[in-house]
């Protein structure tokens, strides 16, 4: 048996971003109400029966709590003209839910009215992942909500399809 290769972080970083993703704002309801979300581009699917979904939040997050606590997240998924969305709920700083229209299904975590599509899901399980938590959720309500094209991620830069 070889021995495992030493994984730098730049190395890490380079070639998981060599992986084009989409981009989301996954959103939630601190225990007061508040609206909570942050972009996320570690969101995959994981199984069709039961429906379930991931994404990997870091330990170091501000919105870390609320999603320790809340029942349920929902992701919604930017279109190719949503990168400034995309910045806004990535930006520490910024009131990110000034301006956006938003709707509640049926967790309460809020649906982004603009967003490309939605899931709406109830928390399934909560997994150790090295520096990042793993939330899986169980999938109560999605929708397809424009026929944009979507956002595109990769080596660090956003994209659009062709
Ligand atoms: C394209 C993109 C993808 C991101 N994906 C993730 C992710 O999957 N998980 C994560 O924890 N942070 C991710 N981030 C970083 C968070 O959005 C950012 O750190 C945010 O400020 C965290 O907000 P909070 O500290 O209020 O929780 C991503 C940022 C960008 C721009």
């Amino acid at each position: 048996m070889t021995a495992p290769a030493d994984v730098s972080p730049g190395d890490f970083r380079a070639v998981l971003g060599s992986y084009a993703t989409g981009v989301t704002v996954v959103t939630t309801r601190a225990p007061d109400g508040e609206p909570v979300g942050l972009t996320v581009n570690s969101f995959t699917s994981v199984s069709l029966d039961p429906p379930l979904v991931l994404f990997c939040l870091d330990r170091e997050a501000g919105s870390l709590p609320a999603f320790e606590t809340a029942d349920g997240f929902a992701v919604n998924i930017l279109s190719a003209d949503q990168a400034a969305v995309s910045n806004r709920f990535a930006d520490p700083q910024a009131a990110r839910f000034d301006g956006e229209g938003v709707a509640d299904w049926s967790t309460g975590a809020p649906i982004l009215a603009d967003a490309l599509a939605a899931l709406d899901c109830t928390v399934h399980a909560r997994h150790d992942g090295g520096d990042h938590i793993i939330l899986v959720g169980r999938v109560r309500r999605l929708a397809v909500l424009s026929d944009d094209e979507p956002l595109i991620y990769w080596r660090g830069v956003y994209r659009k399809l062709g």
